[in-house]
């Protein structure tokens, strides 16, 4: 079975109160239940990990223990040359997800460190984007057996 690794950056642990208007009412946990059942329908066995720590998500991927990820690296996303490097070092193909769609907000969020090594990137579609990627990777690993 496709093993995959759902990492959440800093403040996403915040969902359901962190400004709403930009982000939705739905919580994590809310968020990654959907994420677990979408998942099981598509036949993906998947972990879900929050940090609001760059080193703690870096160590995490370190592990290497699934075969694909989906990234929402939150503010780290426009920081991080740390976080990109690991994408690069742990040679597993990853999904880009952000519930705004960071290209249509502040200049500092078009700076993006991951997006040119992602194998796809779903922006602006709320929790509808984790789902997207979903698919996306399911579709992938079908692909290639
Ligand atoms: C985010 C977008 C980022 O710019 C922001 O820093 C976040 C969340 C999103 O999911 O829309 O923390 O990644």
């Amino acid at each position: 079975m496709t093993r995959l690794l759902v990492l959440q950056g800093p403040n996403l642990n915040l969902l359901g109160t962190r400004e709403p208007e930009i982000y939705g009412t739905r919580t994590l946990d809310e968020i990654h239940a959907g994420i677990a059942a979408r998942a099981a329908e598509l036949g993906l066995e998947v972990d879900t990990f929050q940090s609001n720590h760059e080193g703690a998500l870096i160590d995490r991927l370190q592990v290497r223990d699934f075969d694909a990820a989906i990234v929402n690296a939150a503010g780290l996303t426009h920081t991080s040359v740390s976080l990109r490097d690991a994408l690069l070092a742990i040679d597993r193909p990853f999904w880009e997800v952000h519930l705004s769609d960071p290209w249509k907000r502040d200049a500092f969020r078009q700076v993006n460190f991951l997006h040119d090594i992602a194998a796809g990137s779903f922006a602006g579609m709320g929790e509808l984007g984790y789902h997207r990627a979903l698919e996306a990777i399911a579709e992938w690993f079908e692909a290639r057996r």
